[in-house]
């Protein structure tokens, strides 16, 4: 898409979510340079424990992950989706070389900055590994995999990143996944798993503020990239968490009566303590887990855990 295109997307998408009935943003936009350090620094913090555990989780069992996978004789194309920086998947790459089980790597995100930067620190850390960086949408960029190579695959879908979707937008997701899999194909998936509710809802009111100026952050990026005039600290973070339905929702409330111009004619009201939906970090428990995998038509093949069993990677196989 052209920078223009995507301006417009972004302005429609802000300004369909502030004019609906309960006011919300996307949180896909959390992301600019801003968003991508505060939440490179959200991960280090005291109080998010889900990238401490999925490190622990692939440095001690990536032997095991692998050999779940291994019922294929051939080599398997390593591909994943929303590569990140590559901190926690280089212990599974480095293992699938040792191994002499996987010399592909096909990293898709949407950031082509995220993907040079990838190459650049991963590729002389794994030797002997191939990395073909793909820039895009997952689906788009899978399919062109499709075309292009032949050999069974290991998706990976890290980080509890699939917590952004709602249970129901999950299935869709995971169901749409599989018509570009084929039969023996694996899915690696993180988690976040239900627990004691204050765990959760310290990991998203983090004491030194990270989470709050991670979505205040968005209201910034508005006012730079859409010319709004939103003063952010008119607006709180909010988080909350339901131990029913497993949904951490993250709302900035309005903190008076106030109006945001975008230009002349485009003017949103909000009322005093009114909320805005931004972000929601879907927690399961294994019997959930084990349930979508079977809607969306994957067999479950194991669950990796870390040691205090707050967080799951599990394996899927298309049967
Ligand atoms: C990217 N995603 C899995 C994070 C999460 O835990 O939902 C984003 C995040 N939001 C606030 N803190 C971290």
């Amino acid at each position: 898409m052209n920078e223009t295109l995507v301006d417009s997307t972004f302005r429609q998408d802000v300004l369909t979510g502030l004019t609906a009935p309960h006011k919300y943003l996307l949180s896909k936009y959390f992301y600019d340079a801003k968003g991508d350090a505060l939440f490179q620094q959200i991960m280090r913090c005291p109080e998010y424990y889900l990238t401490r555990a999925e490190a622990e989780i692939l440095v001690l069992q990536s032997t095991q992950i692998l050999q779940r996978c291994m019922d294929v004789p051939q080599p398997f194309d390593i591909v994943e989706l929303g590569a990140g920086d590559g901190s926690k998947t280089i212990f599974l790459l480095k293992e699938a070389l040792r191994l002499n089980h996987s010399q592909r790597y096909y990293p898709i995100d949407i950031s082509p900055d995220i993907l040079s930067y990838l190459e650049q620190t991963l590729g002389p850390k794994l030797p002997g590994m191939q990395i073909t960086s793909l820039a895009g949408e997952y689906f788009a960029r899978l399919e062109q995999l499709q075309l292009t190579s032949n050999q069974p695959k290991l998706v990976l879908f890290l980080g509890a990143t699939i917590g952004n979707m709602l249970p129901d937008e999950a299935l869709l997701f995971f169901k749409k996944l599989k018509t570009y899999l084929r039969a023996g194909d694996h899915l690696l998936v993180g988690f976040d798993l239900k627990k004691n509710p204050q765990t959760i809802l310290n990991a998203y009111n983090d004491a030194g503020g990270l989470t709050k100026a991670f979505n205040l952050n968005l209201l910034h990026r508005i006012n730079r990239e859409l010319g709004a005039d939103f003063n952010p600290d008119q607006f709180t973070h909010y988080p909350v968490y339901d131990p029913l339905t497993g949904s951490c929702k993250s709302y900035l409330i309005s903190r008076c009566a106030q109006q945001v111009t975008f230009d002349p004619d485009t003017v949103i009201r909000f009322d005093w303590d009114e909320p805005i939906y931004m972000e929601v970090s879907q927690k399961y428990s294994l019997g959930e887990i084990h349930q979508l995998a079977l809607q969306a038509g994957f067999e479950q093949v194991d669950a990796f855990f870390d040691c205090r069993h707050q967080f799951t990677d599990v394996l899927w196989r298309v049967g």
